[in-house]
């Protein structure tokens, strides 16, 4: 009996294909209920006289059959792995992945080109909030609540006295409170307006630059910028031209014009054919900017300008659609990598 149990113990063991059927196979000779085990546990059954004989061969049956199936595991395994293997190998040859290195978007480009400019000449960098209150955006710059120019900016108010922030020139007046002069800021960053169209985004970047010291004219102001201007567009004899204009915060301002990088002064479409396109604004601090911040008006004069950035990329990159800027189209932003 217990010879015709291992035969086919053996038999089984040797032919078992997985350790799925190998572990069934354990399970039906040597488990609790197991042919072998069962056998142990009717050996009281037996005369007295044959027991203990049959008590030793079941013992090494037992032990032989569990050596079987620890050797048939171990071989199982390796198959086991060999496949997994053969299933997972890898093809060293295949030519590798390439990362995608990510670049700086045009208008960050612009922004850190303009504040390194900035920087070489002894400007550091103050920074406002993007949503304001009614006094730093309007009432601070000399344009009270009845004021026509605040019909120039369209501007998003969360309530009456909050907005975001129009231009930034608010970091003007944040700039003189916290600092005393001589003193020369730039501030970069976010503003906003209700305004769209192919020169116009409801939220684009500006630069505001601000010197207040003894002694300024505005001669140094028209210096300074026409050196920016050249800097920025890397051509020593660009033209630039001042036009008077009018700002609440300057008096007397201007706007600043280049001639059109585009068609060199040709006139184009970009620059609706004048030949000349307009960067800035700018002017002599207003003396009642001043008085609200405590600078005596008798002492110190200041300069001010504020620039748009996205016309500034336009215009050092060629781009014509203001809008392109903001579409992250990837194809389009990849150029500037
Ligand atoms: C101002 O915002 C003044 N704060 C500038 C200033 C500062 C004058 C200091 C004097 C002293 P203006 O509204 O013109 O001015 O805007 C300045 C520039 O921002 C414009 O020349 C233009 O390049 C850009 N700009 C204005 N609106 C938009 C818009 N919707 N989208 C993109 N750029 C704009
Ligand atoms: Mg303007």
């Amino acid at each position: 009996m217990i010879d015709e149990i291992f035969d086919r113990a053996k038999k089984s063991i040797t032919k078992s294909r997985n350790l799925k059927e190998l572990d069934d196979l354990r399970v039906k000779f040597l488990g609790k209920n197991g042919e072998i085990s069962n056998l142990l546990k009717n050996l009281n059954k037996l005369p007295k006289t044959k027991r203990s004989e049959a008590g030793k061969s079941l013992n090494q049956t037992k032990i032989i059959v569990d050596n079987l199936i620890k050797e048939r595991k171990k071989y199982l395994e390796k198959l086991e792995l060999e496949n997994l293997l053969l299933k997972e190998s890898i093809d060293i040859s295949l030519p590798g992945r390439n990362f995608e290195i990510g670049g700086l978007h045009p208008i960050t480009i612009t922004l850190n080109r303009i504040q390194s400019i900035f920087e070489k000449n002894n400007f550091s960098v103050e920074i406002g909030p993007e949503i304001e209150n009614d006094f730093y955006n309007f009432a601070a710059l000399n344009i009270p609540s009845h004021h026509p120019a605040r019909g120039m900016h369209d501007t998003f108010y969360f309530d009456s006295k909050t907005v975001l922030r129009t231009h930034t020139s608010p970091v003007q007046i944040r700039a003189m409170n916290n600092n005393t002069p001589p003193l020369s800021i730039i501030s970069l960053g976010k503003v906003y307006r209700c305004d769209s169209d192919i020169t116009h985004t409801p939220m684009f970047h500006q630069i505001e630059g601000l010197v207040v010291d003894k002694n300024i004219n505005f001669s140094q102001l028209k210096g300074l910028l026409i050196d920016f201007l050249r800097s920025f567009f890397q051509n020593n004899n660009l033209a630039v031209r001042f036009r008077p204009s009018y700002f609440p915060f300057t008096e007397p301002s201007a706007e600043a014009d280049i001639e059109c990088v585009i068609c060199n002064g040709d006139g184009c479409r970009v620059c609706k054919q004048t030949g000349w396109l307009e960067v800035l604004g700018c002017g002599i601090v207003h003396p009642n900017v001043l008085n609200v911040v405590d600078i005596d008006a008798k002492e110190y004069t200041g300069l001010a300008f504020g620039m748009g950035i996205e016309r500034l990329a336009m215009l050092s990159y060629g781009v014509d659609d203001l809008r392109l800027f903001f579409e992250n189209d990837i194809r389009f932003l990849r150029q500037f990598k």
